[in-house]
């Protein structure tokens, strides 16, 4: 796991370096203001491996997924999709890029057309971007509900004769059937029953073992991270805290925000008694961010240098961090 990408590396499918996004906002009637939502966020992701991105509401986690979709253009900072910039490629090129980076998002209901067919939903794609023909694309329709879980006689069926889970499966069979390089699933088991969530995770999990799939899967919980990741990005007010193999990050975090996150969590560190902050107070205000590390405000371990230097990503015991004290950080109670 490497923050800075590696373009060159054929095993490194999607990077991004120094992603930034502004929006601007009407702060009273008269001022404008300007929302931070992502501050110069680069990572890579490898070929047929899972990033998982966490972190609390309003971190910037949507925002990401929208200018790893191309649903945005970044305001700043370059994306780069099997080593090609999507900055500078022409339309018909982007179009293709699309192509290959789908989405699934949290809720089935709102991103499924309500007055389409699952075979309108699936077929649709097909018919725009292959030369199928319509017997073959049937087939491919078919074979794609089966993969996903689903029954093909239930071809005809609109979104609201399905069950949640179910309506899931079919935003996942849109998002796999032109068999994309890279999924980015926001939130995509939040909405749903826990009992159905570890279905869809398991689907999710099959499907890349089948095709291959790398994924960007955001999640604001640890529990279903744990179940899923490769690797973890951790993400704090627009910025990355804490990124690198999952193994790594969970066995001792060094964030002190990740391990805020991971007290919250109580399946997790059962037997690991060292790890007892709790998360004060609630994230600034993105229009009037804090001086120095963004986190230093709700964080135990702020120093007067937290106050006034803003920490870099950096390389502490096999992972990327950005906590000037990182070194100490969960080594005794803070
Ligand atoms: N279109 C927009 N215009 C203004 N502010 C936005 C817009 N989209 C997101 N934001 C702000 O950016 C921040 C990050 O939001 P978001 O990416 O949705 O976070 P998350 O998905 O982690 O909950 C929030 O403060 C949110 O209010
Ligand atoms: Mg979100």
């Amino acid at each position: 796991m490497n923050a800075v990408p590696k373009t060159s590396n054929p095993d490194i499918v999607l990077a991004a370096d120094k992603l930034t996004k502004h929006y601007s906002v009407k702060r009273t009637m008269f001022t404008q203001g300007t929302v931070k939502a992502l501050n110069g966020v680069s990572f890579s992701l490898q070929r047929g491996r899972t990033l998982a991105v966490v972190g609390e509401s309003g971190c910037g986690k949507s925002t990401l997924a929208r200018q790893l979709t191309m649903i945005e253009a970044p305001t700043s900072g370059r994306l780069l999709i099997d080593g090609e910039d999507v900055a500078g490629a022409d339309k018909a090129k982007v179009a293709k890029l699309r192509q290959r980076v789908q989405m699934v998002f949290q809720n089935p209901f709102a991103s499924l057309n309500p007055r389409k067919t699952v075979e309108q939903t699936l077929g649709e794609p097909l018919a725009i971007n292959t030369t199928l023909s319509a017997r073959e694309r049937g087939e491919r329709i078919a074979h794609m509900m089966r993969t996903v879980g689903l029954r093909p006689e239930h071809v005809s069926r609109y979104p609201h004769m399905f069950s949640g889970g179910q309506r899931q499966r079919v935003a996942i069979a849109r998002a796999m059937i032109l068999d994309p390089q890279i999924v980015v699933a926001d939130e995509p088991v939040s909405a749903l029953d826990v009992s159905i969530q570890a279905q869809i995770l398991n689907l999710f999990m099959d499907l890349q073992e089948q095709f291959g799939t790398s994924y960007v899967f955001i999640s604001h919980n640890l529990s279903v991270v744990e179940h899923i990741a490769d690797d973890v990005m951790v993400m704090y007010f627009g910025g990355v805290a804490e990124l690198g193999d999952k193994k790594t990050i969970y066995a001792h975090p060094r964030h002190p925000y990740t391990r805020a996150l991971m007290s919250a969590t109580p399946a997790l560190f059962e037997e690991d008694r060292t790890i007892k902050i709790k998360l004060q107070g609630e994230m600034p205000s993105p229009l009037n961010p804090p001086s120095g590390c963004t986190f230093h405000q709700r964080c135990p371990y702020a120093i007067d240098r937290c106050r006034q230097e803003e920490p870099q990503l950096r390389l502490v015991d096999g992972r990327h961090v950005a906590c000037h004290r990182a070194e100490e950080v969960g080594d005794a109670d803070a």
